[in-house]
């Protein structure tokens, strides 16, 4: 049986305050995500999906409802031991990338450990064991700025595993990468998900790039829409996300 890393429940948002004009970005969501699952989230723009990520990595409070994070709500916790939380149990990978310039590629890797008071003599193995397995080992002396999109995003990658999170939270992460970058890169996350148990949620408009994810759901007006399973090929898959976004423009 496969446990639950993400239980949302009745999860609703509404931003602006009580008699001011109110909207509700997420309305009622309630979904689970197990364990060593790869879930994309999609949707039109508008539909909630950057509130709904927010939300679950407790940089934005819901306004109903509970959220569950490897067991533990974090709906009920306090800002501090949110914030503890956080940089224990969830890794993030950005769009543009979030890397520190004035910082190497191995103290950029190696922040969440820092941040969490970690030993240098016990950051060393695991940066670079996080390193070789997204085949960044050769730049790590380097700054930001010398190396290229790429690399700065398989960086990014490194730094939100260093820590073993229980899961990956990704906003756009190929959103800033030309195709043969994005694909690299999509495949890598693919592989730390299936040989590595590593749980993502990864939100993106782009269909090539959900098509590397088992599951999509999609949501629309901050409720979900549908959700499809990969059942067979990656191109199978892409070929459903489409069908499925043409609904939306349709
Ligand atoms: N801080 C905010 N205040 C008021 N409305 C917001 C705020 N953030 C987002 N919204 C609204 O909530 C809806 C969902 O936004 P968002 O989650 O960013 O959608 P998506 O990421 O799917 O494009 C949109 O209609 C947006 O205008
Ligand atoms: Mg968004």
């Amino acid at each position: 049986m496969s446990k639950p890393v993400l239980q949302v429940k009745n999860l609703h948002k509404i931003y602006g305050k009580k008699n001011q004009n109110q909207y509700h970005a997420l309305d009622h969501v309630s979904f689970t995500i197990n364990e060593g699952e790869f879930v994309g989230i999609m949707g039109p723009s508008g539909a909630g999906k950057t509130t709904l990520l927010n939300v679950i990595s407790t940089l934005d409070d819901a306004s109903e409802g509970t959220i569950e994070i490897a067991g533990t709500n974090i709906t009920s916790m306090k800002q501090n031991q949110l914030a503890d939380f956080r940089s224990e149990q969830l890794g993030f990978i950005f769009q543009d990338f979030n890397l520190l310039e004035n910082l190497t590629v191995y103290e950029n890797i190696a922040l969440p450990l820092s941040l969490q008071g970690v030993s240098s003599k016990k950051i060393k193995p695991n940066v670079e064991k996080v390193a070789q397995r997204l085949g960044i080992e050769s730049i790590l002396k380097k700054y930001p700025v010398t190396i290229s999109g790429g690399q700065k995003q398989r960086v990014a990658a490194a730094r939100a595993l260093v820590h073993e999170p229980a899961m990956i939270l990704a906003d756009e992460p190929t959103g800033a990468l030309d195709s043969k970058n994005a694909k690299s890169l999509m495949e890598t996350i693919m592989d730390l998900n299936e040989n590595h148990d590593v749980s993502i949620m990864l939100v993106t408009h782009d269909p090539l790039s959900a098509s590397y994810c088992q599951r999509i759901m999609f949501i629309q007006d901050g409720k979900l829409y549908k959700e499809i399973n990969r059942n067979s090929t990656r191109e199978v898959f892409h070929q459903q996300i489409l069908n499925v976004l043409a609904e939306f423009s349709g």
